[in-house]
């Protein structure tokens, strides 16, 4: 059986992507907004729920979710759409209830302050679980909490948990990013991502906006669809653990197919059609077929971040087709793929591909015989999204602009060292995606002591023919 999973959820962002994570994860699983089941079949169960939810007494789901945030509107928001479903224990609201007024530095002091009080929330979580595999931290990099908060919780995490799995979903802010010191917020978070976590799913405003705009045909859309379509990818990517098969049915086994050493692990993910399974009002194509999927996720069109890198070099990808699939039409996919997609020249160029499952409780299976599929991509186009962060951050460093919100914080008590470090850190990753473009580039790496890998649980390559489906 896999292992648990516990979601944290930090800031208005962060609360308000898990609210549409769990709408979609209680709608495949057949339970309701109060936690209880709606099969009244009496059948066994296929799927998984015990990742992520308990059952408790009285046969009720509980999302293993923290939701953690500086002030209480969106928790209440989340509270008020799921009445009963939410433990009550699971959730923390700074008692000021001030939000952290968009800095980075409020919030990592207000998660310094409040360490034990966390580590304790999420120590009782973990002891809900018998074979506890690792986090999943939601959050913008951009606002106050969801970045300095988030980014005191990977910090603590990391080192209370070194051997479990730390995932991040982590959504970067638009171009008309309302607060002159988002890319103060980002590059210090950016640092921690790089520094803490496993493997980081990437979303960035821009790239949803205009998705959502297309998707739901409406000029007017807001956060409600951007968060909607967020879901869908993260629903997709936990697709094996929750409905398993006999691969990729843990985060390592998922994550470590797409990342080759510990610092390239920011991840972009792409997710089409966008049906009604997966948002409100979605179109149905009248019918697909996983070829015409895969072949869309690779045309770069459904990506959830934008880049401005012209035939960017892909290290590894990961596909998931879910619904009806033809295992010929998925191999001729791969085929085009490799035409089409410019690998690293050390990469073996291949395309991995998950066949999931559809939930049994979502639309009627019978009437319709459509693909969804996902893609999750380690690819250098995401240095445009870091080169862009660094750009906007020197344009207000370098004039000594709005630094006073960070004056007070402890991490500066000494001058701003801490920002000039994290900007080099991201200039680094940034040079190591590039230096990842050449053949020999894991000749160095592999050398290394913390890259050998003892044990990799990846799927098996059955034909020898390094695609793995
Ligand atoms: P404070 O408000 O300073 O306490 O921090 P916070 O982390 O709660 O702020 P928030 O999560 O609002 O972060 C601001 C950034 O996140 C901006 O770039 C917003 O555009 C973006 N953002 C806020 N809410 C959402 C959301 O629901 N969905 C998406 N996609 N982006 C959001």
């Amino acid at each position: 059986m896999a292992g648990e999973i516990i979601t944290i959820q930090v800031g208005q962002c962060g609360n308000q992507m898990g609210k549409h994570f769990w709408s979609q994860l209680a709608r495949e699983h057949g339970i309701g907004k109060d936690g209880q089941s709606l099969d009244n079949s009496g059948d066994a169960r296929d799927d998984d729920t015990n990742p992520f939810f308990k059952l408790n007494e009285g046969n009720r789901y509980t999302p293993r979710a923290l939701m953690l945030d500086l002030e209480p509107s969106a928790i209440q928001d989340v509270q008020n759409a799921f009445p009963g479903f939410f433990d009550p224990r699971s959730m923390w609201i700074s008692p000021e209830e001030l939000g952290a007024g968009n800095s980075w530095s409020k919030g990592y002091d207000y998660g310094l302050a409040n360490q034990d009080a966390l580590l304790n929330m999420i120590d009782k979580e973990v002891d809900a679980t018998e074979n506890f595999e690792g986090f999943q931290l939601l959050h913008s990099v951009a606002g106050g909490t969801g970045s300095g908060l988030g980014s005191s919780l990977l910090e603590a995490i990391s080192d209370r948990f070194p051997k479990k799995f730390l995932t991040t979903y982590s959504v970067f802010p638009s171009d008309e990013s309302e607060v002159v010191i988002q890319p103060y917020n980002t590059i210090l978070t950016l640092r921690r991502l790089e520094e803490n976590s496993d493997a980081s799913v990437v979303f960035d405003n821009n790239a949803l906006l205009n998705l959502t705009s297309r998707v739901f045909r409406d000029p007017y859309t807001s956060y409600l669809h951007t968060n909607q379509l967020i879901s869908a990818a993260m629903s997709a990517i936990t697709n094996s653990i929750r409905f398993p098969s006999y691969m990729y049915n843990s985060l390592p086994s998922i994550f470590s197919t797409l990342v080759p050493t510990p610092e390239l692990h920011f991840l972009v993910p792409s997710f089409t059609p966008f049906t009604s399974d997966y948002v409100t009002g979605g179109k149905e194509p009248k019918s697909n077929t996983a070829y015409d999927v895969l072949l869309d996720l690779f045309d770069g069109s459904s990506s959830l971040v934008s880049s401005s890198i012209d035939n960017p070099t892909y290290l590894n990808v990961l596909c998931s087709v879910i619904g009806t699939t033809e295992q010929n039409d998925v191999l001729r996919a791969i085929a085009k793929a490799q035409q089409r997609l410019n690998f690293a020249p050390w990469s073996f160029s291949s395309v991995h591909v998950n066949v999931g499952r559809q939930s049994p409780y979502l639309s009627d299976q019978t009437r319709h015989s459509y693909t969804n599929g996902l893609m999750l991509a380690n690819t250098t186009a995401i240095t445009s999204l870091f080169t862009k962060t660094c750009t906007t951050f020197d344009k207000i460093f370098s004039k000594g602009a709005f630094l006073n919100t960070f004056k007070d914080g402890k991490m500066f008590q000494n001058g701003w060292d801490e920002f000039v470090e994290s900007r080099q850190v991201v200039e680094d990753l940034t040079e190591e995606y590039m230096a990842s473009e050449q053949e020999t580039y894991l000749d160095g790496v592999l050398l290394e002591d913390e890259n050998m890998v003892d044990h990799i649980d990846t799927g098996f390559d059955a034909d020898g023919d390094d695609n793995i489906i």
